[in-house]
């Protein structure tokens, strides 16, 4: 049944009466307007929906809203803006690393969380990091090539 969750959404406090039950990408697209997070399976296999939680990547498409209380979430909008974008953001912008670019809210959550533990990750590590995170255009060379540049 409905009742209030309390949210912390890119360090802003949000009071909304809800579904705790509702899938956490639903509540941050529809109820808060925030659109960086994709659908893409609704299954938790794709990755195109990721934020961070408490820094880690987390779906958010299979994550009910009630588990992301208490807990700071972080969404695409919160890493940097156009006028001044997070290294991660700013690295793919500089190697174009899209083609639709469906699949990059998730590829950028994913390298971010990535970065911050582990700062000069060998390819195989930047593989495996971004291994769940499909994209269906094929755009994997541009995409690795944008996690190189902000490793360096
Ligand atoms: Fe959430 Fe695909 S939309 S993992």
């Amino acid at each position: 049944a409905p009742r209030e969750v309390v949210l912390e959404v890119n360090g802003v406090r949000h009071a909304l009466h809800l579904d705790p039950a509702a899938p956490l990408l639903m509540v941050l697209r529809n109820d808060l307007g925030l659109n960086g997070p994709k659908y893409g399976c609704g299954l938790g296999e794709c990755g195109a929906c990721s934020v961070l939680l408490d820094g880690r990547a987390a779906r958010a498409c299979v994550l009910p809203v009630s588990r992301a209380e208490g807990r700071h979430v972080t969404t695409l909008e919160g890493l940097g803006s156009i006028a001044a974008p997070h290294p991660v953001q700013a690295a793919f912008i500089a190697e174009q690393g899209a083609q639709c670019g469906y699949c990059l809210n998730g590829m950028i959550i994913a390298t971010v969380a990535l970065l911050d533990r582990n700062p000069r990750p060998a390819e195989a590590e930047i593989r495996q990091a971004l291994a769940h995170n499909l994209c269906r255009c094929g755009t994997h060379l541009e995409i690795l090539a944008s996690v190189r540049r902000a490793v360096a």
